[in-house]
């Protein structure tokens, strides 16, 4: 049976909880937890309490026995009559789990021998008897004995002892904040002082031998909390504050209070094992639940329809972190292109859904794009509207305001209305509304002025027919005919479905430069010739724009080539320039040589009216990277090795842009060398970062045999490099190869499905090879589908997240829609499906 919650039904729960102790009895297949929670009643109501999967020993209120004939038949709630109940009472239970058993990775479970809870959204029900939803806040007492050597838990240390630790957390908080750690783990350490001279022990726990890889996480750490003091004048508030890496999980990491959980991917890292890539993360994924200590923890959200509170908002936060660190305008560059390959393929697919959904059934199926990053966009218009400094008065107000609360959407909304004065009601749907609006831009010009006229559209998504306008902000620029910027940047506010706007007294017409720094999570349609573009990417002010300039041309020249035509001429030339100009800022010039994968191509077909081919769209993708390559040789190759590393691998803003301007050289020249560059640059390469760009390309040339055989050697003992290799293969395999190597893969002994992180590897890596996995004959759809299949029992989460792959589907051709359906109608009628998976496969066949 499936429930669905909605957002209307919610209720404040009756109860307040002075105090919530618990003890652990630490034992692989059977832990022994013992709670006491102190309630207090402070509204009408019976007391329900959840739990799943629990072994329950005893239950008593004020130490006197309950009859355990009150337990639910399977699952579900707790109920204990009001009528049963003083007005404050103590409840007490004793349950037995098991944590070996506990594939799904959600409550307390093992990993490599190590106890490690998840408990975000609703896994401390797997743990004991609680109110598990997050306006239920409590002080947490928490009591381990175990005979594994570190023994961690949230807050402050008060006590340990040979085989038992004691910790206290006095800020209230709710239950999926809970975490508890147990294993044989070292520290590297560091203390901080924060704003107010307060001292504060910090450690990242690894495994023995793991040490000398958790520097950079450490480091980052460091980085993130001056970072908050600085921008938000947020101060840290224990005297401990623990990191730890775990091979087995979910997601990618976790800020319960005072003890974040981490993959140990966002951890663990050296120049030989960790790409720039992955160390840009690490700095961004420590930041971000670093930041949750204030937005999440000390300010929570009243249920889980409220997500985005802290989700947008810590996502924004860490894009401003990292976009201290390093290069702002690359870093916006990339989150836009995020946004779009991940936020706007959900919201133009069955998988729609507003950033404050209204219903769910499973709640860890909504933390999607559109949650996290379309709410951290909504926030970085809301600051583009107010401006910077009533951006800051407005989160001061919000932290004293409500800090220790459980909040919602609304109340967010209000801060705003109360610092800026402005009704948000119209502006409040970019929080209720799903889908991506389609703006457009119509001009006129005549006697020296300039008329802008947009309209906006978004098209029905399941459930809401009807798409109201919004609020857009439209930052523009003018550029001149000579490249000079005749106006700066200038917020417009759309309100309308239809605007005008009016810029009088120009010289001469100037072309647009249209949504600075990507000003709203909009897609933009406009007529714009390509000397006009070549303008925009070679004069404009504004990095965004200046980049997108350069996309437009790439993504026309794609498209017009998987239509079969020879288009690229302009981009061709625009090429030149960009080359002319590498070194000045080697990664914005990567970026600009990046040709757009062919999933942005499939999209830019579809939103055309099209039906993408997959198979045309990678010959012509191919055809013109060739071309490229031809025409420019010289000069690429020239880059390619002027960008050689020329000191100490620094994993920063600069080492890392010239590497991957080296690496984007190097993928177009492999189209003409057939890999004998990659193939050089792989075995002289000095970081991960080259070693895997390179194999990458060995790999696409066909060349890869002794570099992969070299590569497993290298590095088969270390799990997380490993996964690079499990990934690589099926991702840049050519398609008509992938699926066969991908089962290959899935057949060798050291393909541990069970691990999420390389479950994801290789069946991601397939589902994320466009042409292979939208294979005609159905073979990509059937590989993946058989995979979830067998995940599925295992591990729900991981497998309903993966399900994501065939969101697409409805823009196919009949063919491909035919053979995707059967794969995840074979899902569907999978005995004892998850909830998770069900409710994906449901909404995606819909
Ligand atoms: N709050 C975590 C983060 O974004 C995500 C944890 C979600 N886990 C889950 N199983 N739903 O930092
Ligand atoms: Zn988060």
């Amino acid at each position: 049976m499936t429930v669905t919650q909605y957002l209307a039904d919610w209720r404040p729960y009756p109860f307040r909880i002075a105090r919530t102790r618990l003890e652990f009895d630490l034992a692989p297949r059977a832990t022994r937890v013992r709670s006491r929670i102190e309630f207090q009643r402070i509204g009408p109501g019976d007391l329900a309490l959840d739990g799943a999967g629990l072994k329950t020993l005893s239950l008593a209120i004020d130490d006197q026995p309950l009859d355990l004939g009150l337990l639910p038949a399977e699952g579900g709630q707790l109920v204990i009559p009001a009528a049963d109940l003083p007005e404050r009472f103590t409840f007490a239970a004793e349950v037995e789990i098991d944590p070996e058993a506990n594939t799904a990775l959600e409550g307390l479970y093992l990993s490599g021998g190590m106890f490690c809870t998840q408990c975000e959204a609703e896994g401390f029900r797997h743990i004991t008897w609680y109110p598990d939803r997050p306006d239920v806040m409590a002080p947490f007492e928490v009591a381990i004995r175990s005979d594994q050597p570190v023994l961690l838990s949230n807050g402050n240390p008060v006590a340990a002892g040979p085989g038992e630790a004691v910790w206290h957390d006095p800020w209230p908080k709710p239950a999926y904040l809970f975490a508890l750690v147990a294993g044989d783990l070292r520290a590297i350490s560091d203390r901080f002082t924060t704003l107010s001279g307060r001292s504060v022990a910090l450690n990242v726990w690894v495994r023995p031998g793991d040490e000398p890889r958790a520097g950079y996480a450490l480091e980052s750490l460091v980085r993130a909390m001056r970072w908050d003091e600085q921008a938000y004048g947020r101060e840290y508030d224990l005297d401990v504050f623990n990191i730890v890496a775990v091979d087995d999980f979910n997601m990618g990491a976790m800020e319960n209070k005072g003890l974040n959980i981490f993959n140990s991917k966002l951890v663990l890292a050296t120049a030989e094992t960790a790409t720039d890539g992955d160390y840009e993360r690490i700095e961004g994924v420590i930041g971000h639940e670093y930041f949750h200590n204030w937005t999440g923890n000390r300010i929570t959200c009243r249920d889980w329809f409220q997500l985005s509170l802290k989700e947008g908002l810590t996502v924004f936060r860490d894009q401003q972190f990292t976009g201290a660190m390093r290069s702002a305008a690359v870093k916006r560059i990339q989150d836009v292109q995020t946004l779009r390959a991940r936020q706007f393929r959900e919201d133009a697919g069955p998988l729609a859904h507003p950033p404050r959904p209204d219903s769910y059934q499973e709640i860890n199926n909504f933390y999607t794009a559109t949650v996290y990053e379309k709410g951290a966009e909504v926030i970085g218009m809301l600051k583009r509207l107010v401006g910077d400094d009533l951006y800051r008065k407005t989160l001061d107000l919000y932290f004293d305001r409500h800090d220790g609360q459980a909040c919602t959407i609304e109340d967010w909304i209000k801060v705003f209305e109360d610092t800026s004065g402005r009704d948000l009601t119209q502006f409040k749907r970019w929080y209720t509304d799903a889908g991506t609006p389609r703006l457009t831009m119509a001009e006129d010009w005549r006697d020296g002025t300039l008329t802008l006229t947009f309209r906006q559209e978004t098209a029905p998504t399941p459930g809401q027919p009807e798409k109201p306008p919004r609020v857009i902000p439209i930052a523009l620029g003018l550029i001149g005919p000579n490249g000079d910027e005749v106006l700066p940047t200038t917020v417009l506010e759309m309100t309308e479905a239809e605007q005008s706007f009016r810029f009088q007294g120009l010289g001469a017409r100037p072309v647009v430069s249209l949504l600075r720094g990507f000003s709203a999570p909009v897609t933009v349609a406009r007529e714009i010739g390509v000397d006009q573009q070549a303008l925009l990417l070679a004069h404009d002010t504004d990095a965004c724009a200046r980049w997108q300039a350069g996309h437009d041309l790439a993504l026309d020249a794609l498209v017009g080539r998987a239509r079969g035509t020879e288009a690229g001429a302009e981009f061709g030339r625009a090429i030149a320039g960009v080359l002319d100009d590498a070194e000045t800022d080697p990664a914005f010039a990567a970026l600009c040589l990046s040709l757009p994968g062919e999933e942005e191509i499939a999209t830019t077909l579809a939103a055309q009216g099209e039906i993408p081919d997959p198979d045309a769209i990678h010959a012509g993708r191919e055809a013109l990277a060739r071309d490229i390559a031809a025409a420019h040789e010289p000069a690429l190759a020239r880059l390619c090795d002027a960008m050689a590393d020329p000191g100490p691998y620094r994993p920063d803003a600069e080492g890392s842009g010239r590497r991957s301007l080296r690496l984007a050289c190097l993928a177009l020249l492999n189209r003409l060398d057939a890999g004998a560059r990659a193939e050089a640059l792989f075995d002289a390469a000095g970081n991960m970062t080259e070693r895997q760009g390179a194999l990458e390309c060995l790999i696409a040339a066909g060349r890869d045999t002794r570099a992969l055989a070299d590569f497993a050697q290298r590095f088969g003992e270390n799990r997380l490099v490993m996964d690079k290799w499990f990934m690589v293969q099926p991702l840049r395999a050519a398609p008509d190869r992938a699926v066969a190597r991908a089962r290959d893969l899935a057949a060798r002994p050291d393909f541990d499905w069970k691990n999420p992180n390389r479950f994801r590897a290789l069946i991601g890596g397939l589902a994320a090879n466009h042409a292979a996995f939208h294979a005609a004959d159905g073979s990509g759809y059937d590989f993946v589908a058989e995979w979830l299949m067998r995940l599925d029992p295992v591990n729900p989460q991981t497998t309903a997240r993966m399900t994501t792959a065939f969101e697409t589907m409805p823009r196919y051709d009949a063919g491909r829609r035919a053979h995707a359906r059967a794969a995840l109608q074979r899902i569907a009628a999978l005995q004892g499906l998850s909830r998770n998976t069900r409710e994906m496969v449901t909404r995606i066949l819909a």
